[in-house]
């Protein structure tokens, strides 16, 4: 049995939740307030699923989902994440987050910043341009005719090959935005992100459209 930490019970760490459990996963998921107010989601997602602190939820996964906004101060356990393969849903949002002045002269990528502050895990970029509902939604077995393909972004090849599977399970061909310096091109306001539904050739051909572009 495969255990998923998921720090962050949002929109996107509870429906990977979801998604997770019904693919046979048992999930561990905090968020910042403390696993006492994730009741009510606990006993929506059954025995499959117990809340905890981060750190726990970090500790008890064989890989872990981060769906939390970058901070310029790190909030992440970064100890306990250490040797694992993170899953960083974040996108950069400046309404949000505020400036990050690297991010926004295109010297980094936010999801460099993630692994610059987890430099012991293997950071990969997943499930960022698809809301979050849609998981859940727009799945669809391999071969379908309509399958659909979601980014992801590694600067190691086991961690891309890990959301390769996990992607496939969940029900979506991967298109490979490899490596981490290269993933402003599915950025907000991208192509590759404006648009959720596309093929796996579809997303590679926006990759390849893409623009160095003010944030949004
Ligand atoms: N919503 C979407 O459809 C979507 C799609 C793709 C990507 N994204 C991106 O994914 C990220 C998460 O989005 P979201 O919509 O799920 O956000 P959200 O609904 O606001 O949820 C954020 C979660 O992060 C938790 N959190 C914040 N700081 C934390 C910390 N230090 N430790 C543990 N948990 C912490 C929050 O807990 P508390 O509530 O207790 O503070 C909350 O459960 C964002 O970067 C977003 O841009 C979102």
């Amino acid at each position: 049995m495969t255990t998923i930490g998921i720090i962050g019970a949002g929109e996107v760490g509870s429906q990977i939740a979801r998604a997770a459990i019904a693919n046979g996963y048992d999930v561990v998921i905090a968020n910042s307030r403390g696993p006492e107010t994730l009741q009510a989601l606990i006993d929506e997602l059954g025995p499959s699923a117990r809340a905890a602190t981060a750190a726990d939820a970090a500790a008890a996964g064989d890989f872990v989902v981060v769906a939390v906004p970058l901070k310029a101060v790190n909030d992440m356990p970064v100890e306990a994440l250490a040797g694992k393969i993170v899953l960083d849903t974040n996108n950069y949002m400046i309404w949000r987050d505020g400036h990050f002045p690297v991010i926004d002269s295109g010297e980094k990528t936010v999801h460099e910043l993630r692994q610059e502050q987890l430099p012991t895990s293997k950071v990969v970029k997943a499930f960022t341009h698809i809301q979050a509902p849609r998981i859940t939604l727009w799945n669809r077995p391999a071969g379908d005719p309509e399958r659909l393909a979601l980014l992801a972004s590694s600067d190691y090849p086991d961690a891309l090959a890990l959301v390769t599977r996990l992607y496939d399970q969940f029900g979506f061909d991967t298109a490979d935005n490899s490596p981490l310096s290269e993933s402003w091109r599915s950025a907000p306001g991208q192509p590759a992100w404006k648009q959720e539904r596309h093929t796996r050739d579809e997303l590679i051909a926006n990759l390849a459209r893409a623009q160095r572009l003010p944030p949004v």
